[in-house]
């Protein structure tokens, strides 16, 4: 049974079990922290009975810096999932639904036109997953992460860019159907 709840400092030292799995980032701590600091609502965690953390959501809410305003790549006010991820032994029972589920009702609460995230193109699993709970590809991001996480002779692998609208976005204008289409840079993405 898991305890969903805010995220407080005194769980950074509590991530582990869910950080040793190597498709989970690990940033900085002033990173974590930051987030904490900004988007409290939308960094939540979830705990076992004895108070370990099993899975955790860090998102925030923003849109593209006023200078991009013209360009094609610009973002409109939205929700990011900057993080999720669920302890091994803890998937496949709803947890990463639920932090998912949260953070998407923080995004209408904020008036956000739709959630995305980036994924690496072979997290097959994290792939099925978000499109379970309606995300689809908006874009490809070329060689967005420095590494390549299953083929070590690559020195970086594509992201897919994927999204799901939120209640604001009714005429569902910020989805692609073909969104595998559509290549950009990493230096296109603020
Ligand atoms: C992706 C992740 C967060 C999913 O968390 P989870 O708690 O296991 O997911 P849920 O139990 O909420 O699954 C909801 C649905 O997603 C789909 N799904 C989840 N894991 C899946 C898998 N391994 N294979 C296929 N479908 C999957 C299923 O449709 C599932 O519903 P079901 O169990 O009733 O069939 C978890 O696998 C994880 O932490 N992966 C490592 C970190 C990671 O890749 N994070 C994403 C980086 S972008």
């Amino acid at each position: 049974m898991a305890n969903f709840r805010r995220f407080r400092p005194d769980d950074l030292n509590k991530l582990s079990k869910c950080n040793l799995d190597p498709l989970t980032e690990t940033y900085e701590l002033s990173f974590y922290l930051q987030y904490y600091a900004k988007w409290p609502s939308l960094f939540q965690v979830a705990e076992d009975e004895n108070g370990n953390i099993i899975g955790y959501i860090m998102g925030k809410l923003e849109s593209s810096p006023d200078v991009y305003k013209f360009s094609e790549h610009y973002l409109p006010w939205h929700a990011h999932i900057t993080a999720v991820t669920v302890a091994p032994e803890a998937r496949r029972l709803g947890i990463g639904k639920l932090l998912t589920e949260q953070l998407e009702a923080a995004g209408d609460a904020g008036n956000a036109w739709f959630v995305d995230l980036f994924v690496r193109k072979t997290n097959y699993k994290a792939i099925k997953f978000y499109e379970s709970m309606g995300y689809s590809i908006f874009r490809v991001v070329k060689e967005y992460y420095g590494d390549h996480s299953t083929d070590p002779t690559q020195d970086s692998e594509d992201a897919y860019d994927m999204r799901k609208p939120l209640k604001r976005d009714v005429k569902k204008e910020h989805i692609r159907a073909d969104g595998e289409k559509h290549e950009i840079d990493p230096t296109d993405v603020w």
